[in-house]
């Protein structure tokens, strides 16, 4: 792949990165700028449209047709959530966006809520993210003491307010929905669909949800154009009817069994072993890989021999995975268990299961128990059928729970027990006894 220029991370490790002096003296704020004094709310939704943006919360859905779905002409108050819990396990690539740009964040949520006719927006920040609360919260002062939040902004009857919201410290604090309980104060059990949060969300109220990325690539694409966006990853597969591209820049998280952990940003549709070879100094300890978990857990497990993936919205779901998920790429070398890595997977959707469907409680609980009695030599082979049939019936895919907390948990079981199915019999075969892994005694 051609040398590609970053965008996102072009003034990450500049010095004062974080404040509105450096960004201004960059040009930030020029697009919110142009916006808001020469478009149209509908023109601003209708240029992300054009630019073919689509979410990098996980889903991918398109964020400009996301934002049509709000009703015409509502008296209001219509809300816009930044969805800033990342707790995908190994992403990190809000983080680093808060941490060391927030402006450009902060940029993108206030073009999103022009665009969207939002009086308030709240950013629900992953509770763990202590760093980034002081940088995110600086920010918005910063950016209320110039007139770019508040009353009248840039003098266009632009109201907003931007409130920072410490998250409730779970991972289904990030679903959508979850996010909108939480923060009206209750348990962040998700809703079920419909309604749709654009038509009925926090408060009741039409609300936006957009991840932080999302809203930073928001910020580029009003800053210089639809045809930059266009101009990077990969165009819609001909072949495929419902494939809407996957344009524009995308932060991939590297960590694991490499020698450089660390995020990049690269045209989407890069590969696996890009990657871990190029950009994560390849695995270490001169070892080979024997498999990665491609963008979070929840998107399942790829094979090294299915490394030449490219990580763009259609490359995962061709070798089984269920999509790319957030671009955080986990390698785990050729010495490590598989049976260890399906246990600590299965440990942690079991914990984090909202308990609402019986078939994710229950089912999350299962596969743990079997996960853990294979990895402990107690497994029989009937177990690997056992977990592959639970992986299937539990989800919004199959119909049987609310969320998709569920689909996450049962894709990276099913493509353990298929793609390393030889590892898991031999264990089964020789009944291998293991120690209990740290912190594994709690269920
Ligand atoms: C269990 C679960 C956890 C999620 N966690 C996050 C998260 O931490 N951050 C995020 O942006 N989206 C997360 N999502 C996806 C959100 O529900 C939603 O699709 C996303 O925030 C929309 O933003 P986008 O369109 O900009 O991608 C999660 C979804 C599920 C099912
Ligand atoms: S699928 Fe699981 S996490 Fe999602 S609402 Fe149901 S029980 Fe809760």
């Amino acid at each position: 792949m051609a040398e590609y220029e970053p965008v996102l991370l072009r003034r990450v490790g500049k010095p004062n990165s974080q404040s509105i002096e450096t960004y201004l003296a960059d040009g930030g704020y020029g697009a919110l700028t142009r916006a808001v004094t020469t478009l149209t709310p509908e023109q601003v939704v209708e240029t992300i449209k054009a630019s073919g943006l689509r979410g990098r919360g996980g889903a991918g859905f398109p964020t400009g047709l996301k934002w049509t779905f709000l009703p015409k002409n509502h008296p209001g108050p219509i809300y816009l959530c930044v969805n800033a819990d990342e707790s995908e396990p190994c992403t990190f690539n809000n983080r680093v966006l808060m941490e060391e740009d927030p402006h450009q964040v902060l940029e993108g949520t206030i073009l999103a809520a022009y665009a969207t006719r939002a009086w308030v927006a709240y950013i629900y920040l992953r509770y763990e993210y202590g760093r980034c609360f002081r940088t995110m919260q600086q920010a918005i002062q910063e950016a209320y003491a110039k007139g770019f939040l508040g009353r009248d902004i840039l003098g266009r009857g632009f109201h907003l307010d931007v409130y920072l919201h410490r998250g409730a410290g779970a991972y289904i604090c990030g679903e959508e929905t979850g996010l909108i309980e939480s923060l009206e104060g209750k348990r962040a059990w998700p809703r079920i669909k419909p309604p749709f949060p654009a038509v009925e969300g926090a408060f009741r109220k039409p609300t936006v949800v957009n991840n932080v990325e999302t809203l930073a690539c928001v910020t580029h694409i009003m800053d210089r154009g639809v045809e930059w966006f266009r101009s990077i990853g990969v165009p819609p597969d001909p072949r495929n009817p419902r494939d809407a591209g996957s344009y524009g820049p995308k932060l991939y998280n590297i960590s694991g069994h490499v020698n450089r952990p660390g995020t990049v940003e690269l045209p989407l549709g890069v590969t696996v072993r890009e990657l871990v070879d190029k950009h994560g100094g390849g695995v270490w300890k001169g070892r080979k890989a024997k498999g990665c978990i491609p963008g979070g857990i929840s998107m399942g497990l790829m094979t090294e021999a299915e490394f030449d993936t490219p990580l763009d919205f259609n490359g995962p779901s061709k070798v089984g995975c269920l999509g790319l998920g957030t671009g955080a790429v986990t390698v785990f070398d050729e010495q490590t268990s598989i049976a260890d890595v399906l246990y600590n997977i299965c440990r942690f959707f079991a914990h984090e299961s909202c308990g609402q469907c019986t078939p994710c409680r229950e089912g999350t609980g299962w596969m743990l128990k079997m996960a853990d009695r294979i990895r402990r030599g107690q497994g029989r082979l009937e177990d690997l059928e056992i977990l592959r049939e639970i992986g299937n019936a539990i989800g919004i895919m199959p119909g049987t729970t609310i969320c998709g907390l569920a689909d996450g948990a049962g894709w990276p079981v099913k493509n353990a027990i298929t793609k390393f199915r030889a590892e898991f019999e031999e264990l089964i075969r020789r009944g291998v006894r293991r120690e209990p892994l740290v912190g594994s005694g709690s269920h």
